[in-house]
């Protein structure tokens, strides 16, 4: 199976985590965006009453589209359960999101959500985080001031641009500063220390936050639990 029919397999196999009545957190990425195409159709097909809250105007515009109920997180009581993507996980079930720039919402839904499930492909597993650069969304005053703070540390930042070598600008009208680490030896105390930085409003270390994982392999999805 390639890495796409597995993105599908998965976002297909997380609507079973989805009941009547429920509010549902949806994530971003390209695996999330099959499970937000097989949520309407489960949602239509079995009539179901949910509510869903989406991490990134992306999402929020197919869930739309697909007719899937979307609400703003300051009107719904609580989020029951959310389904994101990620880019990294490590053996400790920490990982690394923001590869798609929606790192901040994605931390609030999720922060805010009684159970979290990444849904991802055999890929994104890994034995130390790093390999992927670790997004950090940064205010976009005095940023270069940021960047040789981050340079002198050893970090490597890239301000993350588009094809047209525009920056990119997040939902929040922030910037991403890539930070290529290669391996994170102690991921808590690196997020201590960027939770710590002004300027930093959020980073894509996202430690002991999910609950399950359910990873696409080659001969079927297996499922990881804390
Ligand atoms: C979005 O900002 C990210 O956190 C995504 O959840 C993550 O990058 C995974 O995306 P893919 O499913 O596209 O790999």
């Amino acid at each position: 199976m390639n890495q796409e029919t597995l993105k599908k397999l998965v976002g297909k196999y997380a609507t079973r985590y989805v009941e009547d009545d429920m509010t549902v957190g949806v994530g971003s990425g390209t695996t999330v965006k099959y499970f937000v195409e097989a949520l309407a159709e489960k949602v239509k097909n079995n009539n179901l009453k949910i509510k869903c809250v989406a991490t990134s105007s992306q999402t929020a515009r197919q869930a739309k589209r697909l007719k899937l109920p979307v609400y703003s997180l300051c009107d719904i009581n609580q989020i029951d359960l959310t389904i994101d993507g990620a880019d990294e996980i490590d053996s400790n079930m920490n990982g690394i999101k923001g590869g798609g720039a929606a790192l901040l919402r994605e931390k609030i839904v999720a922060t805010n959500s009684q159970k979290n499930i990444w849904i991802v492909d055999h890929s994104k597993l890994v034995k130390n985080l790093g390999r992927f650069p670790l997004p950090v969304e940064v205010i976009p005053f005095g940023y270069e001031q940021l960047m040789k703070k981050f340079e002198a540390l050893g970090y490597q930042p890239v301000l993350r641009t588009n094809e047209t070598s525009a920056i990119v600008k997040t939902d929040s009208n922030n910037y991403i500063l890539d930070l290529h680490l290669g391996k994170i030896n102690d991921p808590i105390k690196l997020a201590t220390i960027l939770d710590s930085t002004v300027g930093v409003v959020e980073h894509g270390l996202f430690l002991n936050v999910v609950d399950e994982v359910v990873v696409g392999n080659s001969d079927g999805i297996s499922v990881l639990k804390r």
